[in-house]
């Protein structure tokens, strides 16, 4: 046995939450925020930098480095996933040394400069080898569902910054969609229907949990969640306020953004070749990411897609379970990674 061991592990960098998994198992999943002192040292990063959102002094500078799914802050992003790193390694460092392969998730629709964006971050790391993987392939592959066949499979992954919806066949994308509509997408919604129907002011963290706890896709759901006290600002006064709020109301606010989602994933079947569409009318469609889990999403899709819809069952780690897949045996999935 070799006393020094390379360590190999995959990275989600996601808009919302950062995961690092090795090839057995998942070793750190965390908010992908970040807090600066004044003199732009690291004051906190992952769930602690979140609980300080919106919280913050002059003296501190909370940055949400990613944005639609891609990294908008460079230097941010880069220290983020540095610290997360380390963190998840910390009890096995004295074991191990330098890097082997890194993989990295990365949307389909990016541009190259997005790309080489990520491939920098990661090649802080040193690896002696990196690739990146599609987001919706690794889901895919990590919901455990065979992409290499030549039969149409449809992925939606619903995020925090970006949904993609492709339809994948024989390792490779033969259809896709994707928009800038996701979970951040709908707390904003949340926060600007306080502000304009109550002059209300609410923070992001506040419109995210009032989505978790009471939001709705569809009027009708069983069971009813409980009507929400939302507490906030009022814009006039200053004065702090609350104002109740229940599933129906916020399935009106999310209307046009799930509106939209839906109409990407008929484009998709649109452009999607007959063989293929016809596979998909068979299979049904696949829905995973975090914002999966908003309440009635699944039976609305159904109900408006005529198709049979699969919830993931661990819908914010699907795509850290499938290169973490790859990574565990690269020789069966040769074909999906790419540089
Ligand atoms: N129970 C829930 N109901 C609705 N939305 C939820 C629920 N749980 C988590 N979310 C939302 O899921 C989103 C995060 O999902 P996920 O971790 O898959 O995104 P991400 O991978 O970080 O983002 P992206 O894929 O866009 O880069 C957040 O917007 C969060 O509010
Ligand atoms: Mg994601």
């Amino acid at each position: 046995m070799r006393m020094f061991k390379n360590r190999s592990f995959s990275i989600d960098l996601g808009n919302s939450n950062t995961l690092v998994a090795d090839s057995t198992r998942m070793l750190l999943a965390q908010p992908s925020y970040i807090v600066f002192n004044a003199n732009h040292s690291v004051k906190a990063v992952g769930e602690q930098a979140y609980e300080m959102f919106e919280k913050t002094h002059e003296e501190l500078t909370p940055v949400k480095p990613l944005r639609g799914g891609v990294i908008a802050d460079f230097n941010s992003a880069s220290l983020m996933i540095k610290e997360l790193v380390n963190r998840a390694y910390t009890q096995k460092a004295s074991f191990l040394s330098g890097y082997d392969h890194i993989i990295s998730g990365v949307p389909y629709y990016t541009t190259e400069v997005e790309r080489r964006a990520l491939r920098d971050a990661i090649d802080q790391f040193n690896p002696r080898k990196r690739s990146l993987l599609f987001e919706p392939l690794a889901a895919a592959i990590g919901m455990g569902l065979n992409v290499q066949e030549p039969d149409g499979k449809m992925v939606i992954d619903i995020g925090g910054g970006i949904t993609e919806i492709v339809i994948i066949s024989l390792s490779g994308i033969a259809a896709f969609q994707s928009i800038k509509v996701a979970g951040d997408t709908f707390d904003m919604n949340i926060q600007d229907y306080f502000r304009r129907n109550f002059n209300m002011s609410i923070g992001l963290k506040t419109a995210e949990q009032v989505k978790i706890l009471a939001g709705s896709a569809l009027d009708e759901i069983n069971p009813i969640p409980d009507t929400l006290a939302v507490k906030g600002k009022d814009l006039m006064t200053g004065i702090p306020v609350t104002r109740k709020i229940d599933h129906r109301e916020i399935a009106f606010i999310l209307e046009k953004s799930v509106a939209s989602i839906e109409r990407s994933i008929v484009q998709t079947l649109e452009t999607c070749p007959p063989e293929l569409a016809a596979d998909i009318y068979q299979n049904g469609m696949h829905i995973t990411g975090g914002s999966s889990l908003l309440r009635g999403l699944k039976q609305r899709f159904e109900k408006n897609m005529k198709l049979p819809v699969h919830l993931d069952e661990q819908p914010l780690s699907s795509v850290s379970r499938g290169i973490a897949r790859v990574l565990a045996n690269p020789k069966k999935f040769t074909g999906v990674l790419i540089d």
